[in-house]
């Protein structure tokens, strides 16, 4: 069995999605949900999922070996961040190397580092007047949406759509890749 542990600090939809996907595969198997907030969606989820969840504060994500040893210790194989707004400290990143992936709401390199997450990247996609935008999934290193890309799916944006309908549409390609490139680098 190949487990995933999924971090996420927000609502959650596409852990709920990759946990739905798995959810009949003998395989693979979501077996960790963690966040850094306490009132993340994610953590209803987690609990009407049945996946154990774990909630941790700055502390002892960024000054202890608790959470590494909690991906550990359910013997983690790879670590999905969808929607985690932290950086992931260096004990984490060295443990797992080239096994922490992230997907984000922009074809990086644009539309990517600090302070570039959830409506944010929408909005200036749009002030931009940028034609298309979409996803990338990538591996993760010390800085923000940095690391090797995996796979970029573009959308293209019509004359009518805003931030909101934008990160309606960058959802569904989300949920529709997500699960899928999670399960070619475990098999
Ligand atoms: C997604 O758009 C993801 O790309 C970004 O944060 C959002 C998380 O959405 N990094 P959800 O919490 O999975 O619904």
């Amino acid at each position: 069995m190949k487990n995933i542990a999924i971090f996420a600090s927000g609502s959650g939809s596409n852990t709920e999605t990759i946990a739905r996907y798995f959810s009949d595969n003998s395989k693979i198997n979501v077996g960790l949900i963690l966040t850094n907030n306490p009132k993340a969606g994610v953590i209803d989820r987690a609990k009407r999922l049945q996946i154990p969840y774990v909630i941790f504060n700055r502390e002892v994500f960024y000054k202890s070996d608790q959470v590494l040893k909690l991906l550990v210790d359910h013997n983690i194989d790879l670590v999905v961040l969808a929607g985690f707004l932290w950086l992931v400290p260096k004990n984490i990143i060295l443990a797992f190397p080239d096994k922490i992936i992230n997907i984000h709401p922009a074809l990086l390199p644009k539309y990517g580092g600090k302070g570039m997450f959830g409506h944010h990247v929408h909005e200036s996609v749009i002030a931009a007047g940028e034609k298309t935008s979409g996803i990338t999934i990538h591996f993760v290193n010390e800085k923000y949406d940095d690391g090797q890309i995996i796979l970029r799916k573009e959308v293209e944006i019509e004359e009518s759509d805003d931030a909101e309908s934008l990160a309606s549409k960058i959802h569904l390609l989300e949920h529709e890749n997500f699960p899928k490139v999670i399960e070619s680098l475990l098999v």
